[in-house]
């Protein structure tokens, strides 16, 4: 794919899309897709462009500082937007995963119009690619719905596709719609975006790696989990134990099992451990992890989930037929 080309093209074409004097406001969450996203309009629009990113409350340890970072890094200055009492709130209850992530994109937008209103935005932009419209069972029109008369089973409804409400007014820019994540990536190397190479993580945050009810404390309870993970595993791949794993982190499942700590019987719950290899996150293979590494992420996160957490197991599975993430 010639880049050069496809950033001219994709520049020109966010200036007919929103034409001056319009504005709009960047969905920027950190993520090499909205960042690179984000550049790209920012070329595009200049002034007229503002990035927004959102706290939602189920972000990774240290990701809100870490954001501002990668942000500044691109050149990008965001207004941050603290909303997480809100998701906890549309999230109460439900335990269906299509429902939590439907409530998630909605929530989302409802922060987005808000923000929009009082600068008079009309355009919201997001770093949809093409995987994130492919499962969610859509089909390729620019910015179109990703909803109805398709062919494509909904694998799950990705928040920033099929997770919009019907009765949005901002419109859509999404330039980077007809990428995979290696052409993404490349384009980030070509914007000097910082650590293109990171790790995926999904627009709907933790939320999607706590199976059942998202509450604070589910939230934060995974949220230790996955900072253990991603610690240990670039341990292991420092110490050249292990490859870089495509992706990696810790998933709370809605089982509560025995344990046993002294001689006290515990009673908490289960969290899985996933590392896998992919390309561009259409399938997976599940990583072979020397027993020392996985033994080392057992033992860290029972001791510092202590009496929360009893059990620690590893997900052995493919994508397909199982999917990277478990909802
Ligand atoms: P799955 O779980 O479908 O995930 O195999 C494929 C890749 O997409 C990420 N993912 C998402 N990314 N919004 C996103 O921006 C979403 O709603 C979403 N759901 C999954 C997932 O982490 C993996 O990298």
């Amino acid at each position: 794919m010639d880049l050069e080309k496809f950033l001219t093209e994709a520049v020109a074409r966010v200036q007919s899309q929103v034409p001056v004097p319009k504005r709009a406001i960047i969905a920027a969450s950190g993520g090499i897709d909205s960042t690179v996203a984000a550049v790209v309009v920012g070329r595009a629009l200049g002034e007229r462009a503002t990035a927004l990113f959102v706290d939602t409350g189920l972000l990774r340890k240290g990701e809100v500082e870490r954001t501002r970072e990668v942000l500044a890094g691109a050149g990008l200055e965001p207004h941050v937007v603290s909303a997480g009492p809100r998701f906890f709130e549309a999230l109460k209850g439900f335990t269906d995963p299509e429902r939590k992530r439907k409530l998630i994109g909605e929530t989302f937008i409802r922060v987005f119009e808000k923000e929009a209103a009082t600068i008079r935005a009309e355009f919201l932009v997001q770093g949809t690619i093409a995987p994130d419209w492919i499962e969610s069972g859509g089909s390729a029109g620019p910015g179109g719905p990703a909803t109805g008369g398709s062919a494509r089973d909904t694998i799950k409804s990705h928040h920033n596709v099929g997770g919009l409400p019907s009765d949005m007014k901002l419109r859509l820019v999404e330039p980077l719609r007809d990428l995979y994540k290696d052409e993404v990536r490349a384009l980030a190397r070509l914007l000097k975006v910082p650590d293109p190479e990171r790790q995926p993580f999904p627009g709907p945050g933790l939320a999607v790696r706590v199976v059942g009810e998202v509450t604070p404390e589910r939230t934060e309870t995974v949220r230790v989990a996955c900072a253990v993970v991603e610690e240990e595993v670039e341990r292991a791949v420092k110490e050249g134990q292990i490859p870089r794993p495509w992706q990696y982190f810790a998933t709370l499942l809605p089982v509560r099992t025995v344990g046993v700590i002294g001689d006290v019987r515990t009673y908490g719950d289960a969290v899985s451990v996933r590392m896998v290899e992919s390309l561009d996150a259409m399938t997976a293979t599940a990583l072979p992890v020397p027993p020392e590494v996985l033994r080392r992420i057992a033992e860290r996160i029972t001791r510092e989930l202590s009496g929360k957490v009893t059990r620690v197991l590893y997900d052995v599975t493919d994508k397909p037929p199982a999917t990277i993430e478990w909802e």
